[in-house]
């Protein structure tokens, strides 16, 4: 939130909060030494290469809702775990078995430079370091005796574990990665209801795990953090159907990953299936839609309904 934001200093703010998530992941990301060096390198790559890094900054702006702080420690290890899953997802994601992509956040790809096997080492590499940082948030947060507010500290890490497992396994972002590449080739086949089941999963799951997340350690009720979900499911369909407009008419030198990946594969798209028209609006649709609970929370954070304003129209 931050007293000196205001909306004239969006573009600004937005690359200062990018620029403290790549330091505090500089800081987390393995030395590479040791004769496993050429993974820790492709980690490294993968994850420092660029990126909008939007699902540790969701987490951040949400947290900030919730808390009188700006961040604490636990907080910045679940940042930095969820970004580490979402770059293992996407190295996958550009795997030749999956949507052979040679490009991505404006470099060659993981298994272009370094390789097929050693992408997904990485890849799995990225997941496990995902998961020992996370955990390192007890750490962050050391149990002393039996005061009840570090048993509710623990206790609200202990959920924010169990939700990054889950919004990242196959009731999460992998289940919808199998649908996505089942429902390849198949045209109309496809059901609105499996569009949506792909979406909401493989996207969606991400996103939802960022604003529970932050919720959750930010002190959010259960009810508050049902609200957030149902943002973030919002946020996550949108964001998608934007990713699949820019696959058709987005700049690539802009976007750092490749024009025409759905079409290459036969993805089954909304714009594919909606037409583009119908795809943009339907994105409008759920921003506005996703803002309008926002606002019911009890406090505002203006930089975070900015910034999911500014994901409408973004060209990456
Ligand atoms: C790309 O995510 C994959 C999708 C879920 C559409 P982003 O568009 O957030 O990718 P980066 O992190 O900025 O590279
Ligand atoms: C991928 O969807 C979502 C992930 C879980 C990685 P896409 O395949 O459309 O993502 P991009 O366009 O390659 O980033
Ligand atoms: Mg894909
Ligand atoms: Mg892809
Ligand atoms: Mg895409």
């Amino acid at each position: 939130m931050g007293e000196t934001y205001d909306s004239t200093t969006f573009e600004e703010t937005l690359r200062e909060k990018q620029s403290e998530i790549e330091a505090l992941l500089r800081m987390a990301l393995p030395k590479e030494e040791d004769f496993q060096k050429t993974v820790l390198e492709a980690m490294n790559y993968s994850i420092l290469v660029g990126g909008k890094r939007l699902r540790p900054m969701l987490m951040q702006e949400t947290y900030r809702i919730f808390s009188q702080k700006e961040s604490d420690r636990a907080l910045i290890q679940f940042m930095l775990a969820l970004e580490m899953i979402h770059t293992y997802s996407l190295v996958h994601d550009d795997l030749p078995a999956m949507d052979n992509d040679m490009l991505r956040r404006g470099q060659p790809t993981t298994h272009a430079k370094y390789g097929e096997a050693m992408a997904i080492l990485a890849g799995d590499g990225l997941l496990n370091l995902a998961y020992e940082t996370a955990c390192g948030a007890f750490e962050m947060m050391p149990y002393r005796g039996d005061s009840g507010f570090f048993v509710e500290r623990h206790q609200r890490i202990a959920k924010a574990l169990a939700v990054l497992s889950r919004k990242a396994g196959v009731y999460g972002m992998i289940g919808g990665q199998v649908v996505d590449v089942e429902c390849e080739k198949k045209g109309d086949e496809v059901t609105p209801e499996q569009l949506d089941f792909i979406y909401r999963l493989k996207t969606g799951a991400l996103l939802e795990a960022a604003m529970v997340i932050g919720a959750q350690l930010g002190g959010a009720t259960e009810a508050e953090v049902t609200l957030v979900e149902s943002v973030a499911t919002k946020i996550g369909l949108a964001f998608q159907i934007q990713d699949d407009i820019l696959d058709v008419e987005g700049d690539e030198q802009v976007l750092g990953k490749p024009i025409g990946s759905d079409e290459k594969n036969q993805k089954s798209t909304y714009v594919a299936h909606y037409g583009m028209d119908a795809a943009k609006a339907k994105v409008e649709e759920l921003t506005e839609s996703a803002l309008g609970q926002l606002y019911r929370l009890p406090r505002h954070n203006m930089f975070l309904e900015d910034l999911l304003k500014s994901l409408v129209h973004r060209q990456k």
